[in-house]
């Protein structure tokens, strides 16, 4: 359309890792804490995501023009671009933040438009934030907690009863919240306010919290911003 403005350009970069975890060193009970086993609709390969002619536009700015890619179950991708290239723009779209001006995000078949933020991170999308957003006069388990309240069924009237499901509930988001801040490397931090944290600490932090939520896709926007070249390494 005349007089529309066109953003830089995107460009992903796909590897596929499924070896990533062994080469990390990360204990494989630890690691199985984290990530128990669930359902998921596609086998390892296929396309659990896929974004289809997406565009937003902010009035007359086009962040995304006609995007089109897939994720395939068990891919890492990595999403490339200078600033303002629409990477967050994507990202907010995918999870709902963003409405679509057209075209849709499809998540092991189910398209994903109209549908609320908290309604697609439970469908299995999760990410973080390239500006960190912790609960910072909250404790780094109490944020994790918040995460695994995602999938819990007990409500408000059985957690003031104290119900049975209620405290067996509670007492595995610890255990769970606890393994999360060992896998990201913070388990001696667990009982620090997140606001009290260094910053490199909060990142790992809000890298545990979308993994509490168990999904099956995790978009992190930005996840080494703000670190030196060694901080990044590490
Ligand atoms: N809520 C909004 N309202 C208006 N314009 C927006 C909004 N969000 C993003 N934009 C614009 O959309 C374009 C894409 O921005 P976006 O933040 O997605 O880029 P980015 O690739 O994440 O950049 P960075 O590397 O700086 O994080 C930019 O021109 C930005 O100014
Ligand atoms: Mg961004």
């Amino acid at each position: 359309m005349a007089g529309l403005e066109a953003a830089p350009r995107l460009q992903w970069r796909r590897s596929l890792d499924m070896d990533a975890l062994a080469e990390a060193g990360v204990d494989q009970e630890l690691a199985e804490k984290v990530a128990p086993d669930r359902d998921i609709a596609v086998k390892v390969g296929d396309n659990i995501v896929e974004v289809q002619n997406l565009t937003i536009k902010f009035g007359g700015l086009v962040a995304l023009d006609n995007i089109s890619f897939n994720i395939k179950r068990g891919e890492i991708l990595g999403l490339i671009g200078p600033n303002g290239a629409g990477k967050t723009t994507c990202f907010n779209a995918m999870t709902g933040v963003y409405k679509p001006t057209s075209g849709q995000v499809v998540l092991e078949g189910q398209v994903l438009n109209g549908i609320k933020q908290h309604r697609i991170t439970r469908l299995g999308l999760s990410r973080t934030f390239q500006n960190i957003r912790l609960f910072g006069e909250m404790t780094a388990l109490e944020n994790v907690v918040v995460g695994l309240d995602a999938r819990h069924r007990t409500s408000v009237g059985g957690a003031l009863l104290r119900l049975p499901t209620h405290i067996r509930e509670e007492k595995s988001a610890i255990e769970r919240g606890m393994a999360l801040l060992d896998f990201v490397g913070i388990g001696s931090h667990a009982h620090v306010l997140s606001r009290q944290l260094p910053y490199g600490y909060q990142r790992r932090l809000e890298i545990a919290r979308a993994l509490a939520t168990d999904p099956k896709v995790l978009c992190l926007d930005e996840p080494a911003a703000g670190f030196n070249p060694a901080e990044k390494r590490n």
